[in-house]
């Protein structure tokens, strides 16, 4: 199966890119508002068991996401481009996309052999493997540092997108926007 007009993302490959793009920011701010302790105990441990859930749900899609891609390969770029250009938004998707796995991993990780189980929505209990402290400190670290590094990545996405519509007026963003890919 096929879902890539030549120089263009097809229609699967548009959905995934902006449900993604909802799920997980958000997600981001969840985390971020958590890690911050600027709610009430009672209200943060609703939350953060909505976090790991809806997290661990977000494992299953990131693996077909970045399966799919993977799978279709990248459109070539909407319009010409300096040698620079090419590499850094190719490293930015790479890394994106490598950090959308890697944020649900750690966080499940962090978890499961902290001796901590995934409550998912009351419907069901993960239960924890294992409680090693020290490792599930670990995986606390990889979800924190992975977070602010997607954060970043997410900014200077972003920044392209707008650089592409705004400075160049190419395609870039109307193609992820709706498919169509003439300049
Ligand atoms: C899928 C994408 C996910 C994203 C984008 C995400 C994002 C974040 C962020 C931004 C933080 C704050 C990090 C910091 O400031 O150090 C955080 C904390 C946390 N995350 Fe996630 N997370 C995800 C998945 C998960 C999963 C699957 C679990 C567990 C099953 C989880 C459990 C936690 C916990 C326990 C914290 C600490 C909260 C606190 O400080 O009270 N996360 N997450
Ligand atoms: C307002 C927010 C966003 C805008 C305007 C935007 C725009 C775009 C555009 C125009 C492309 C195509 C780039 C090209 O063809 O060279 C793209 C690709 C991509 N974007 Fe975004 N994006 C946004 C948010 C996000 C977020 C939050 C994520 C990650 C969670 C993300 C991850 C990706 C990835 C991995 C690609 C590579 C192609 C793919 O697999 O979808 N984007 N984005």
């Amino acid at each position: 199966m096929t879902d890539k007009t030549e120089g263009t993302y097809g229609s699967v490959s548009r959905l995934n890119h902006w449900i993604g793009a909802v799920l997980f920011a958000s997600l981001l701010i969840v985390g971020f508002i958590l890690s911050y302790d600027v709610l009430p105990d009672e209200q943060a441990g609703e939350v953060r068991n909505l976090h790991k859930a809806t997290g661990t749900l977000l494992l299953l899609f990131a693996l077909w996401r970045v399966t799919w891609r993977l799978g279709q390969g990248f459109p070539a770029a909407a319009s010409d481009r300096a040698g620079w250009e090419l590499a850094l938004s190719k490293a930015v998707h790479g890394a994106m996309l490598l950090t959308l796995i890697v944020m649900p991993l750690s966080g499940i990780l962090m978890s499961l052999v902290g001796g901590r189980s995934i409550d998912m929505y009351g419907l069901f209990t993960i239960p924890p493997v294992a409680e090693m402290k020290d490792l599930a400190r670990s995986f606390r670290a990889v979800h924190g540092y992975a977070a602010y590094t997607l954060a970043a990545l997410i900014v200077l996405h972003i920044a392209g997108a707008l650089k592409h519509s705004l400075i160049d007026r190419d395609s870039t963003l109307r193609r992820m926007l709706t498919g169509q890919s003439a300049s």
